[in-house]
């Protein structure tokens, strides 16, 4: 609900438990009165009696201005006397910088605003757009506001336009700002690394600039592109927490700014280090979306929230609650080394085992016999693959299979025919010898004519074959970020410029593709965010399959987004990433708490192996929905428990699915209660493995005994309503 107030002018935004509220105050500036628990529109009185004006200091004309560093504003601006940091930095073409934004306008219309180029929401009941302009730079800034009625998630966005005759230049252009009154939070950061992506880490927030950042050319596996603010109550299921987080998968920056006002300023956006966009006269910017959210239920209520706004309003509709294909991956059966003879027997024991799809992974194409060549050569490798893909298509429809197939359409190998006849087309023309990581360059994909040129040679792959996944790889972090096409003094789009380049593919391929799966993938889980799943409804969680680690990555993964959009694999043990070996029972389990599959050589495992993934196969079918369409609640947290456990609730609660491992045995250990707190109290309830029925009230409150596990053993639970 979207309200302007006749009386006060105030705006009132409502979704399903949240308001937030602003006004135009006597500077001119939009500032920010309330954002939290839902409010009532009668309120608006109160807030602009006793909460808006008390808060600007009753200054003489002289002082008026610097007013603003007190002020919660909706877009921090600079050298005007707000000293926080700005939201964007305007440089005006004689030089000078300095910009005060205020209010011009505003309009409110249904649904959501198209972000041409940019993944974003895309429905929504009702959209605020304010103008404010800058008077000294002739920019107007437009901040979007985009509610739903039944959701905790509000969308925001700012597009910058150049009103006036000379060119100026963004040095800075965030998405966002909010100013919360009261610091005292703790700050939630998802962070880590390659095979460790989105451990949490929370801390208090003390005083001065936190900032999270990815320069790396993608969201990345060090900083995930979101934060919670918790106020120091919040826990699991109960508390207060506010998310923010960005539709967006290229380089970024989230900033917390703790000030000595004891508020907090929370920004974000296109990360603005080396960082400038030229608007000429009559241009505009646009800065991708940030999904914020208000949760009075702990950090439950908040996942819970945004992964019913991923899935149901960014995840693209086709395919956000289709049934997730069970996939073998042959990557870490074969790496590279494979003909198609040698992938029968993996597909003849997938269909044996009631797996749907084989996907072949790295090392089809090209001259591609290791890391070294072939990327960039969409083309059959001939001498594994003799007789072409098709052949080993053919075996996976005799048995009842579809068949997906690796790329990785961003990168070039020197060692390649595209790098040969277009070495242009690679990046790094800059008189330095370029970082190979992982013996791979880097595409300009800042330049049209590049991505038209792959966009032709994987869609031809695709065409001519009977394919019904891609999974869509990127193993490398970029560097000398320069474009020889961008004019020198552009080159600070470089980087914004280029994650355009790949949402542009993206869009082509899946719309020109409707009927094909794309999963996304970098190194593992290094682009899972928001912005890729508008594009892939599901995402390579980590190249770490070990399921110890994984309870954690995916622990962390599903603060912010949905289980569906997490792949998730039985791979061999001991585990390739960490040596591990855990049961067959726990990887299969772990891996069933999304979207599963296998990532091993299915014909070497013994017969009782091959009944355990049987088994577990037939047991996902039982739950592929909860995974789809279910609410998640965490138990015990494997960052600080000797358990991991999940459970999973209908949206009706009237089943659920639990999932736990103990990590160490202790001899005696104390029983772990377990409350079942997705449960619905006024039902009753049957959990299938313990034969036990009682009411949701006591699952709820006693909880349920976790079994009796020894190192790395895990158990699942089926939970069912009884009714009378
Ligand atoms: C990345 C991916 C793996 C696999 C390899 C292939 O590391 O995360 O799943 O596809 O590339 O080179």
């Amino acid at each position: 609900m979207i309200y302007r107030d006749k009386k006060t002018q105030a705006f009132l935004l409502s979704g399903k438990n949240y308001s937030y509220a602003m006004y135009v105050n006597r500077l001119g500036m939009l500032q920010n009165l309330h954002y939290g628990a839902k409010i009532e529109k009668a309120d608006l009185d109160y807030l602009a009696a006793h909460i808006a004006d008390p808060q600007v200091p009753q200054a003489d004309d002289i002082n008026r201005d610097m007013a603003a560093d007190v002020l919660p504003s909706e877009y921090g601006y600079y050298a005007r006397g707000d000293y926080r940091e700005p939201t964007a930095i305007v440089e005006r073409s004689d030089g000078a910088v300095m910009s005060q934004f205020t209010y011009v306008s505003h309009k409110v219309q249904k649904g959501a605003p198209a972000v041409p180029g940019l993944p974003h929401m895309r429905s929504a009941d009702e959209t605020l757009s304010i103008v404010l302009r800058d008077a000294f730079s002739d920019t107007e800034i437009t901040l979007h506001y985009t509610v739903c009625d039944d959701s905790d998630v509000l969308v925001r966005n700012a597009e910058i336009a150049n009103v006036g005759k000379q060119p100026i230049v963004l040095q800075k252009a965030f998405s966002f700002c909010v100013d919360l009154p009261n610091a005292g939070y703790d700050l939630l950061r998802l962070t880590g690394n390659w095979a460790a992506e989105r451990s949490v880490d929370v801390a208090p927030l003390g005083k001065g600039i936190t900032r999270i950042q990815s320069l790396r050319g993608i969201s990345s596996a060090q900083f995930n592109p979101f934060v919670a603010l918790l106020k120091k109550a919040c826990t699991e299921e109960q508390g207060e927490c506010y998310g923010f987080q960005l539709v967006y998968s290229g380089s970024f920056a989230l900033s917390v700014e703790a000030d000595t006002h004891q508020s907090v300023r929370v920004q974000g956006g296109v990360a603005d280090t080396a960082f400038s966009w030229t608007l000429d006269s009559g241009e505009r910017f646009v800065a991708p979306q940030a999904a914020l959210c208000y949760s009075a239920q702990g950090l439950g209520g908040l996942s819970r929230a945004y992964a019913d706004c991923i899935r149901e309003r960014i995840v693209h509709p086709k395919w956000a609650y289709h049934k997730r294909p069970i996939v073998v991956n042959n990557w870490e059966a074969t790496y590279f080394d494979f003909t198609a003879e040698k992938l029968f027997p993996i597909i003849d024991e997938a269909a044996k085992l009631g797996i749907d799809t084989f996907v072949l992974d790295d090392g089809w194409f090209g001259k591609r016999d290791s890391d070294r060549s072939g990327l960039g050569d969409w083309t059959i490798n001939e001498k594994k693959l003799n007789g072409g893909l098709h052949t080993v298509i053919d075996r996976c429809k005799q048995r009842g299979l579809r068949f997906g197939l690796w790329f990785e359409p961003e990168m070039v190998n020197e060692d390649s025919d595209l790098f040969r006849k277009h070495p242009d087309y690679a990046l790094a023309k800059t008189g330095v010898e370029p970082c190979r990581s992982r013996f791979q360059l880097l595409l300009d994909f800042t330049r049209a004519d590049v991505v038209d040129y792959i966009f032709a040679s994987v869609s031809k792959v695709i065409k001519e074959h009977d394919i019904a996944y891609v999974k869509w790889d990127m193993n490398r972090y970029l560097t000398e970020c320069y474009s020889a096409k961008l004019p020198a003094d552009r080159q600070g789009e470089f980087m914004h410029r280029y994650i355009l380049g790949v949402y542009d593919l993206a869009e082509r391929l899946t719309s020109a593709f409707p009927d094909v799966f794309f999963e996304g993938c970098a190194s593992g889980g290094a682009r899972f965010d928001a912005g890729a799943a508008y594009y892939f409804p599901q995402t390579w969680t980590s190249d770490n399959t070990d399921a110890y680690d994984r309870t954690k990555i995916q622990w962390g993964t599903s603060l912010c987004y949905p289980l569906s959009t997490m792949s998730c694999h039985v791979s061999a043990c001991p585990n390739h990433q960490t040596g591990r070996t855990l049961p067959l029972a726990t990887r299969g389990a772990i891996a069933s708490l999304g979207a599963t599959g296998y990532e091993l050589d299915l014909s070497k495992l013994t017969d009782a192996e091959k009944a355990e993934c049987k088994r577990q196969v037939e047991a996902y079918g039982r739950i592929a929905d909860l995974m789809l369409t279910g609410d998640l609640y965490r138990l015990r947290n494997p960052f600080t428990d000797n358990e991991f456990c999940v459970m999973v609730v209908s949206k009706d609660k009237s089943t659920a699915y639990v999932v736990g491992e103990r990590f160490r045995t202790t001899p005696r250990g104390p029983a772990i209660r377990l409350p079942l707190t997705g449960l619905d109290a006024a039902k009753t309830y049957y959990i299938e493995e313990l034969d036990a029925t009682a009411s949701g009230k006591a699952l709820r409150s006693v909880g349920a005994t976790m079994p009796d596990l020894h190192d790395g053993e895990s158990f699942a639970w089926h939970i069912r309503e009884v009714k009378h």
